[in-house]
């Protein structure tokens, strides 16, 4: 049909020109895209979704990025912190439930006890049931002597992304000041990788001032990192930060959405063996987001286990799904979504980035 379209479709090693193409393509282009995109993932992956129990460890954030709702400029939330106890109790259930992994996500924080705690609870979940949890760490920059102690606690991925990787929208979305560096993030993402992480990033997608040709360079940049995971969302304003005063100048949700799933497809096609996830952002814009990712080439999903207590005030973006669920509900909920598309989960797996395996042996 489209012998252009297709042959830039069934080329390697896409250059800037052809992403923007492929991340241009709408109607019969873009519905071919998907598809070609989820059938390089079924045969380098199978049919597979590998799930990650998200604990929702604190609130407290010592940044200020200009999107995020847990900004610490943001007075009006209520900041809580997990107990050892909590947290605990959610790994119980992910490996309860056959999760087979735990990601465990907070604010940015530095302090010595953070430290010290994190490193106490990352020993602790890998004493459940003889270290059969995978552990993923999400909890911002930090030294590489941090980075080192959580490695050797048991923590073997870590998320940290990198938002945007043109250093100039970077600062249009971040104060600009030593606390929030654009070279020191890119730096933690090379040191995570040398403590020996499997390391994943990720960028939000339909922001303010973010044109075809960030994306594009997103996607050059995660290659160029060689990183095992990567995570792509569509952007949700938040009423209480600085950027909400942009909403008017972004794409509408269902833009977002569709930029976000072309951004997944291309990047498998790119690199077909890392893990990616149907981040529920997707499901805030869209009841089907998460499915509509997984189906567009992602191949991990982030349940939530945080306490319900605690839901409502990790706001990082508005409406975020699950909030009122219970853990069990979300487990035979994705069952069967998943299944509705063709997927099922392995589970009491750990789910390791292929591309990351492979590498190692
Ligand atoms: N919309 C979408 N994603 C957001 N994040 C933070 N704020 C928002 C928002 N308003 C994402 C960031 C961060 C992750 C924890 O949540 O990408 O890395
Ligand atoms: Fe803090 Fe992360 Fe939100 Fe930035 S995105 S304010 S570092 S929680
Ligand atoms: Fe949480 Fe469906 S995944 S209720």
């Amino acid at each position: 049909m489209d012998r252009d379209f297709e042959e830039i479709l069934l080329g390697q090693d896409f250059g800037r020109e052809e992403i923007k193409v492929l991340l241009a393509a709408d109607g019969p282009r873009m519905k071919r895209l998907l598809d070609r995109a989820r059938e390089v993932k079924f045969r380098y992956l199978d049919n597979y979704v590998h799930l990650r129990g998200l604990i929702e460890y604190g609130n407290v954030c010592e940044k200020n990025c200009l999107y995020c709702g847990l900004r610490s400029g943001n007075g009006r939330v209520a900041r809580y912190c997990l107990s050892d106890e909590e947290v605990l109790d959610c790994a119980r259930l992910a490996q309860e439930l056959g999760y087979g992994s735990v990601a465990l996500q907070s604010g940015e924080r530095s302090d010595p006890e953070f430290i010290a705690r994190i490193a106490h609870l990352v020993r602790e979940i890998k004493k459940i049931d003889g270290g059969s949890l995978g552990v993923t760490l999400s909890l911002g920059e930090q030294s590489e002597e941090t980075y080192r102690r959580w490695f050797e606690a048991g923590a073997h991925r870590y998320l940290l992304r990198i938002e945007s990787s043109s250093e100039e929208l970077y600062y249009k979305i971040h104060p600009r000041n030593a606390m929030h560096s654009f070279q020191r993030r890119v730096e933690c993402l090379e040191i995570l990788k040398r403590t020996g992480y499997q390391t994943g990033t990720g960028v939000m997608v339909g922001l303010p001032f973010q044109t075809l040709d960030h994306l594009a360079d997103d996607l050059l940049f995660f290659k160029r990192m060689d990183v095992a995971m990567v995570g792509i969302g569509p952007y949700i304003p938040h009423p209480d930060t600085p950027l909400y005063r942009f909403r008017d100048q972004i794409p509408s949700a269902a833009e977002r959405l569709d930029m976000t799933l072309k951004m997944i497809a291309v990047l498998r096609l790119m690199m077909p063996e890392i893990n990616m996830v149907a981040a529920t952002a997707n499901q805030t814009v869209d009841p089907q987001g998460r499915e509509k990712a997984i189906a567009a080439g992602a191949n991990v999903i982030m349940p939530n286990l945080t306490p319900g207590e605690y839901r409502e005030s990790y706001f990082i973006y508005p409406d975020k799904a699950c909030v009122k669920d219970q853990p069990d509900q979300c487990r035979s909920c994705l069952d069967i979504r998943l299944a509705a598309i063709g997927h099922r989960i392995l589970y009491n797996a750990w789910g390791d980035s292929l591309a990351f395996t492979k590498k190692a042996r």
